[in-house]
C-alpha cells in the first residue's frame, strides 16, 4: 500500500498561550503565563530526539521534514530563542526537504514589524493571520483583542517581509448580514493580495463562553439554510479573486495550497510536539498506524517531558480506525482521495455508495473518489452514510 503514500513527514509544535481566551475557541489554549525559557527548550528537544530515536526503532518510512507548523495558541507570542532551538534541532535530526514550508500562527495583536523580521531569518517562510473579521464591531463579539485598523497594519508588514500569507476569517453567524459580509470580503480582496484564506463558518463548541451563552439563549446558532447561502455566496465571490477551493473550508492562489495540511488530509506522517499535539505514523513493519498523544495540560506536559519524554498515550489504530481517518480526511480535499489508499475497502457501504452516485453527490472514477463541490458542506452526514453498514 506504499505506493499510495508519498512518505511525507511533517512536524507540527504547539505553542499553547494567548493574551486572552476568545470565547468561540475550544483549542488547547491558555491565557499567557511566566515560562520558563529554558525548560520548554528542554522539553521540545527531548520530545524531538525520542521521535527521531523512535523512527528508527521502528523503521517508519519517510523522506526529509517537509513542513513545519507552529500552531496553538498564538505562536507569534513564542520566545524567538524557543523557535530557533526547535528549527535547530529538527534540521540536524530529520534534515530539510529543499522547498521545506515553515507556517507560523500570528495574531494581529500580538506581533511587532521587528518580530516579523526575526522569525523570517529564523525560517519562517509562510505566515497565518488569525483576522478572524473585517468589521470592528464583530471583532469585539468575537472577543478579539485587535480592531480593522491592526489589521492594515499587521498585513502591511507582512507583506513586506513574506511572500505566503494566508488569513483565517469566521463568518455565517447569527445576526451577520450576507450582504454587508459580502461587500467587506469584496474590499479586503480588492486591497490585500493574500496568497491563501481559510474561511470558517463559526461553530458553538462544547466547553466553551459561547456554548453557555447559546444554552442560556443569548446568542443563536444560524440557521442552516442561510449557512449554506453565506458558503456558497463566499466561494463565489473568493473564485473571483482567483483564488482556487482545494479544500472545505480553504482557498489557495495557484500553488500555495498549505502543505502542511495537505499532509494531513492526505494521511501522510506527522509527528506533534508540545501540549495536546499528537502525532500519527505510518509503521512499514506492520503496516498499521500509530497514534501519539501528549499531555494537554502544559504545565503537565512541560514536567513530563523535562527528562524523558512521556505520552499520554500511544496508540495503534487499527485498520477500520485507519481508513476510517483516511476517508474522513481525504474526502475533505476538492479532488478527493485515491479508494486504493484504504487498507480494507469494506469500510465503504457500496449501497451506499452507488445511491451518492446516482444522486451526483459523489464520484468514483479511475480510482479517485470524491464529493462533489455543491455538497461538500454535507460532508459529515455523507460520510455516515458511506461508511455506515
Ligand atoms: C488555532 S486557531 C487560532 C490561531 C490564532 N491564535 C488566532 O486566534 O488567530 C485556528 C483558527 O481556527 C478558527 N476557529 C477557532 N475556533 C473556531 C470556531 N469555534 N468556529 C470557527 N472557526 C474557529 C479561527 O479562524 C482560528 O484562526
Ligand atoms: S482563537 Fe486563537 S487567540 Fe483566541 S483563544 Fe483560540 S487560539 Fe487563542
Amino acid at each position: 500500500m506504499y505506493e499510495n503514500y508519498e512518505n511525507q513527514l511533517s512536524l507540527y509544535v504547539h505553542w499553547p498561550y494567548c493574551e486572552t481566551k476568545c470565547p468561540y475557541c475550544d483549542f488547547n489554549s491558555h491565557v499567557n503565563e511566566n515560562i520558563d525559557i529554558n525548560n520548554w527548550i528542554k522539553s521540545f528537544s527531548n520530545q524531538l530526539y525520542t521521535m527521531r530515536k523512535e523512527f528508527i526503532d521502528k523503521n517508519i518510512k519517510f523522506k526529509n521534514l517537509n513542513t513545519i507548523f507552529f500552531g496553538g495558541g498564538t505562536p507569534s507570542l513564542m520566545p524567538l530563542e524557543i523557535i530557533e532551538k526547535i528549527i535547530d534541532i529538527s534540521y540536524n535530526i530529520f534534515s530539510f526537504d529543499r522547498d521545506i514550508e515553515i507556517t507560523l500562527e500570528a495574531n494581529p495583536s500580538s506581533y511587532d514589524g521587528k518580530k516579523f523580521y526575526a522569525l523570517k531569518k529564523l525560517g519562517i517562510n509562510r505566515l497565518s493571520i488569525g483576522v478572524q473579521s473585517l468589521n470592528n464591531r464583530y471583532l469585539k463579539f468575537l472577543g478579539r483583542l485587535h480592531s480593522i485598523k491592526d489589521v492594515d497594519i499587521a498585513l502591511n508588514e507582512a507583506t513586506k517581509i513574506f511572500d505566503n500569507i494566508s488569513v483565517d476569517l469566521i463568518y455565517a453567524f447569527d445576526g451577520q448580514n450576507l450582504v454587508d459580509w459580502t461587500n467587506e470580503l469584496v474590499s479586503f480582496l480588492s486591497k490585500n493580495n493574500l496568497q491563501h484564506l481559510s474561511l470558517y463558518q463559526l461553530t458553538i463548541e462544547e466547553g466553551t463562553k459561547f456554548f453557555k451563552d447559546y444554552n442560556n439563549g443569548l446568542i443563536r446558532k444560524i440557521d442552516n439554510n442561510l449557512a449554506a447561502e453565506f458558503y456558497d455566496i463566499t466561494n463565489k465571490v473568493i473564485s473571483e479573486f482567483e483564488y482556487v477551493k482545494y479544500e472545505v473550508s480553504n482557498h489557495a492562489k495557484k500553488g500555495f495550497e498549505c502543505i502542511h495540511n495537505l499532509n494531513y488530509w492526505n494521511s501522510e506522517n506527522w509527528i506533534g510536539i508540545g501540549p495536546g499535539a499528537y502525532g500519527r505514523l505510518w509503521s512499514s513493519e506492520n503496516k498499521n498506524r500509530i497514534e501519539y498523544q501528549n499531555y494537554k495540560n502544559p504545565k503537565t506536559w512541560l514536567s513530563k517531558n523535562l527528562y524523558q519524554t512521556e505520552y499520554e498515550k500511544v496508540t495503534e489504530l487499527n485498520n477500520y480506525e485507519a481508513d476510517a481517518d483516511t476517508l474522513t480526511m481525504g474526502l475533505r480535499l476538492c479532488d478527493g482521495i485515491k479508494i486504493s489508499k484504504l487498507i480494507n475497502k469494506s469500510i465503504i457501504n457500496f449501497n451506499s455508495l452507488k445511491k451518492l452516485e446516482e444522486q451526483k453527490i459523489v464520484s468514483l472514477k479511475n480510482n479517485i473518489l470524491k464529493v462533489n463541490k455543491n455538497h461538500i458542506i454535507k460532508l459529515n452526514s455523507i460520510v455516515d452514510f458511506l461508511t455506515n453498514q
